[in-house]
């Protein structure tokens, strides 16, 4: 039997949700789960890829989600490559033989959020700021899904990627409110050589813009260069960033504590630089870390 075969036999693409439940009803042992909206590239495949070393069976949800696409924004262009997405999990799983993936990819929004079912997930505060100004009800859109995924699948462990990282955040305190026995695993940020983030995103933009993008990345590594792991040092990154801000194309460039996201800084030890890069009709994401003294 070829390789191809036999990883085949380990997949299984669900469309309906009454399928699934009955699927996830079959299985013994504890389940990871990755969520996606489909079109994978590296960065998802990397989140697949931890799922499988610590479980057996995992599930991996592709769905664009219409809940978390503003009236204005671009789900109907959204990229949709289910067959490309497969071969993509078929090649991860070549390198688990006893593993298998379970993957959820309803195309009827309907499946997941049922007519008679009218219940919004809204995690207060976290949802508002940044991201969430810009992009109002983009972070209830996304809890609801995630929540709704949650209850289908009923994973014991989820990953998030931290590219995302006001997502991941939104989702721990949504487990955290609801007091749901999941746990969260937040994941590094995969990037290209020269350091622009994966983003299925990525292929709106034109040479020309993919090269400009870089500035996001550059813009954030010289601000964690100026911070230099020491607090001594933020005021000079503070008047780095209000400078960097003269170029309107930047939706935002902030510094916030990692864990509680408060934009009070006296007292983090860990730091995060959120910033948005806007090229053209496309918004460009990304995140950085710093640990300060
Ligand atoms: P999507 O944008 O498809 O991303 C799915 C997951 O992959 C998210 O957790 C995201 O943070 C992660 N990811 C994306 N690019 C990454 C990169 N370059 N490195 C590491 N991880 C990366 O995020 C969503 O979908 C949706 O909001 C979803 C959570 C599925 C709810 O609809």
């Amino acid at each position: 039997m070829s390789h191809g075969m036999r990883v085949k036999n380990m997949i299984k693409c669900i469309l309906k949700t009454s399928d699934l439940i009955k699927e996830r009803q079959t299985e013994l042992l504890d389940i990871g789960f990755v969520p996606t909206m489909g079109n994978l590239h590296q960065g998802h495949i990397s989140l697949l890829h931890e799922a499988l070393k610590e479980f057996k069976t995992v599930y991996f949800s592709i769905f664009v989600n219409p809940k978390q696409f503003g009236p204005s924004e671009d789900f109907n262009r959204y990229p949709r490559t289910l067959e490309r997405d497969i071969e993509l999990i078929e090649n991860t799983l070549i390198h688990f033989p006893d593993s298998k993936v379970i993957i959820y990819a309803p195309e009827n929004p309907d499946e997941v959020f049922p007519k008679d079912r009218h219940q919004v997930i809204s995690v207060n505060g976290l949802s508002t700021v940044l991201e969430g100004k810009i992009r109002p009800g983009h972070f209830d859109g996304v809890a609801t899904v995630v929540y709704r995924l949650f209850d289908i699948i009923k994973p014991s462990k989820a990953y998030f990627g931290l590219k995302d990282y006001q997502q991941y955040l939104v989702i721990k305190q949504m487990v955290n409110d609801l007091a749901l026995p999941i746990k969260i695993q937040g994941m590094p940020i995969i990037r290209e050589i020269e350091g622009l983030a994966l983003s299925s995103r990525n292929q709106y933009l034109t040479a020309e813009q993919k090269s400009t993008s870089l500035l996001l990345f550059n813009t954030l590594s010289i601000i964690k260069n100026i911070i230099d792991q020491k607090r001594v040092n933020i005021p000079k990154a503070n008047s780095f960033i209000t400078e960097t801000l003269k170029d309107p194309n930047w939706n935002y460039l902030e510094i916030r504590d990692s864990e509680t996201f408060s934009e009070d800084i006296s007292h983090s030890k860990n730091i995060t630089i959120l910033a948005v890069y806007q090229m053209g009709s496309t918004r460009l994401l990304d995140n950085m870390q710093v640990e300060v003294q």
